[in-house]
């Protein structure tokens, strides 16, 4: 058993406008968007699950509302599917229910960024640890990268953040970590740079999209100057809460695909398509056949 205290809740938030994927996000939040045949959401709450996590928190906004219903249930459909006898399709939408009360709905009003997204949860989450999960990053992986997050948490308490390697040209056009002493599985933060200068970054492990934090990330969320694009910026708010609390690294070990761009949303539904045995044999076929084509 761990000293620390248990991280229950999830915040995830989805009240971007998602305008990298208009027209399609007209309507249909991003994070509806099918990859296979699941939408991204799901992913990250089986991700979560695994993990241990027993609320979820959605910070939504207008239009966003479908996402409530996705986690809901659909009586009539299921009726109809019962009436049919189909098996296997219902089980597919019972399975995927959250249990009744570990799912809570807040709104950001405003899209003024990812800090305050996070900071409209403050009330559900009360003063305890929580684990922050951006739905644009799917992740495939042996070890679910929460769950890897929460073993490095056991073990170090604190604030925990994944990260991976990127090809050090990338550096910056990411969070980057500098990279500490081992601490159980991960190793401490010794610093964290937003989009750092060519050839200045402390490392090319960068920031992908989950967080274990602290709940002191409020009151500093609420008092934060509005940073890069205008908007109340995370990074900015952990940097301060860094001066007070230790940050540790995980190291994810296996595939994220950035669902937020539209190449990421490609190569997600391509490779776990190829994941897939029932998928498989007519995508890689095709597949091959299309690239042989390509001049
Ligand atoms: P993004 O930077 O991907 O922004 O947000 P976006 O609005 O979703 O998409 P684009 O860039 O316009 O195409 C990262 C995460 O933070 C959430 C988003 O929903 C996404 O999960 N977010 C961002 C909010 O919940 N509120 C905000 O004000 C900004």
């Amino acid at each position: 058993m761990s000293e620390f205290r248990k991280v229950r809740k999830a915040v995830l938030p989805v009240a971007g406008l998602g305008t990298r994927f208009l027209p399609a996000t007209k309507v249909v939040p991003k994070e509806m968007l099918p990859v296979v045949d699941k939408p991204i959401i799901q992913y990250v709450v089986d991700e979560a699950i695994a993990a241990g996590i027993e609320h979820f928190v959605f910070v939504t906004g207008r239009n966003k509302h479908v996402i409530e219903d996705y986690f809901d249930i659909q009586y009539e459909l299921e009726a109809t599917l019962k009436a049919r006898n189909k098996k296997a399709e219902l089980s597919l939408l019972t399975d995927m229910l959250p249990k009744a009360g570990t799912s809570t709905f807040t709104r950001q009003q405003e899209p003024h960024g990812l800090g305050h997204a996070v900071w409209c949860a403050r009330e559900i989450i009360g003063p305890e640890p929580f684990a922050l999960i951006l739905p644009d990053m799917v992740m495939a992986a042996d070890v679910p990268c929460l769950k890897g997050m929460m073993d490095v948490y056991d073990v170090s308490g604190g604030n925990v953040i994944s990260v991976e390697e990127c090809d050090p040209s990338q550096t910056h056009k990411y969070g980057i970590v500098g990279v500490g002493e081992s601490v159980g599985s991960g190793f401490k933060i010794t610093e964290m740079v937003e989009k750092p200068e060519p050839g200045t970054a402390p490392s090319n492990y960068f920031i992908n999209g989950r967080y274990i934090l602290q709940p002191e990330i409020f009151p500093i969320l609420a008092n934060l100057e509005r940073g890069a694009g205008n908007e109340i910026q995370l990074t900015d708010g952990m940097l301060k809460l860094a001066k007070e609390q230790a940050f540790y690294g995980y190291a994810f070990d296996g595939q994220t695909y950035d669902c937020g761009s539209k190449e990421g949303f490609i190569i997600a539904n391509v490779a776990l398509a190829l994941k897939r045995p029932d998928i498989r044999p007519k995508v890689e076929n095709e597949l091959k056949a299309l690239i042989a084509a390509l001049k």
